[in-house]
């Protein structure tokens, strides 16, 4: 089992050790971490983002542990080349397309969620998020105009292969919980938008026994803060998924609780939170490593097939939460490393 670590820019150092001290208080015989240079970090160091010598790692191992990249610093580099060049680069390279996102409210910790107790209560929802396509990965450019203005743009498209596979991750998922899936879309107004819909529905034949429903994603993201409960499974696009992730993750209680999944064909992954590299804390030692932690147990779970230790940590994390070890991130005043250490005393 050789899991390829890559902690990146930031805070991404910081919260991958937590996760990688986890992962080594398991003891599981035949791990094998090997660690890669990505983000601002390899920019600096190789010239690139996303290094040849990190993809041969990635390539040659079973699951990839993920911290975060972004500099603000290099945001003047010409777009390939930036920092976040690194993630797409992997999503794209390694085809994994199915992103994953689970949230869900920690029981009797209602009240870390910035909505009411009663509302945050009954959160317990994943978002299936298609992460290889989109406007994330159409054409882009900037250019100027007849008249001299400069303009923008970015091409949004999604084809119905790529919205097939996606629609099928959403109601499988959907099988193996309440049997909801909602497909979150703007076809009142996309062309791109009525095409998956379309599919969605053409999928959902096969899964008779999933209901479907359809929503647009601004009443989405208002129904997010109105009555998150609601919501079992969502399956949605890479923008939108981008978007309403970081929404749920307040609902829940702070995006640094939010782990992710992002899934090829088969069993191989690529493992982290949803946050980013956070420069306004990097550095301080008071990080929340726990979405990162809570990231390792889905690699366990999904890439490795070790159920039993993908739970184990949850629920370490679970119970140093409810001990009161909280990051400042949840109005707490414990460490990155205060948190670890919570966590393994628990595991
Ligand atoms: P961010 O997620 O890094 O931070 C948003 C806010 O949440 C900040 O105030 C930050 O301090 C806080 N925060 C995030 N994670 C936290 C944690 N674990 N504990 C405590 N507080 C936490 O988003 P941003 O500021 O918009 O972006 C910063 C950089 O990260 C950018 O360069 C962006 O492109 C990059 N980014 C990378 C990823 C990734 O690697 N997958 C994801 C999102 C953003
Ligand atoms: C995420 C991030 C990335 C995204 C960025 C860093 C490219 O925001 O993983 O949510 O937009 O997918
Ligand atoms: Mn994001």
């Amino acid at each position: 089992m050789r899991i390829a670590v890559f902690a990146g820019d930031g805070i991404g150092p910081e919260v991958t050790a937590q996760a990688v001290r986890v992962l080594e208080a398991l003891g599981l015989s035949g791990l094998e971490l090997v660690e890669g240079d990505v983000g601002g970090a390899a920019y600096r160091k190789h010239g690139h983002p996303l290094p040849e010598q990190t993809l041969d790692i990635a390539r040659a191992s079973d699951a990839i542990l993920f911290g975060a990249v972004g500099d603000f610093t290099l945001d003047h580099l010409e777009r390939r080349l930036r920092p976040e060049q690194a993630v797409l680069g992997l999503r794209k390279e390694l085809g994994l397309f199915a992103n994953l996102r689970p949230a869900k409210v920690f029981a009797g910790l209602e009240d870390l969620s910035t909505l009411r107790p009663e509302v945050s209560a009954k959160i317990d929802l994943l978002i299936v998020r298609e992460l290889t396509g989109d406007v994330y990965f159409g054409e882009k450019g900037t250019r100027t105009l007849e008249d001299g203005r400069r303009q923008g743009w970015d091409m949004m498209a999604y084809a119905e292969d790529e919205v097939r596979r996606i629609a099928h991750t959403g109601f499988k998922a959907a099988q193996g919980r309440s049997k909801k899936l909602c497909s979150v879309d703007k076809a009142n107004v996309l062309e791109t938008s009525q095409l998956w819909r379309d599919v969605v529905i053409e999928v959902a034949a096969e899964y008779p026994d999933v209901e479907l429903t359809h929503m647009y994603v601004d009443n989405a993201a208002m129904q997010l803060v109105k009555n998150p409960g609601a919501f079992d499974v969502i399956v949605t696009g890479n923008l939108f998924g981008d978007i309403l992730s970081d929404q749920a993750s307040m609902c829940v209680g702070s995006i640094g609780l939010l782990a992710s999944a992002s899934l090829a064909e088969g069993s191989f992954g690529l493992y982290e939170p949803i946050h980013g590299s956070a420069p306004d804390i990097a550095g301080k030692g008071i990080a929340n490593p726990m979405a990162t932690i809570l990231s390792a147990a889905m690699l366990l779970r999904h890439s490795l097939g070790l159920e039993e230790q993908a739970a184990r940590i949850e629920a370490a994390v679970a119970a140093a939460l409810a001990d009161g070890v909280k990051g400042g991130d949840l109005g707490g005043s414990a460490g990155t490393k205060e948190i670890g250490d919570a966590v393994l005393a628990h595991l």
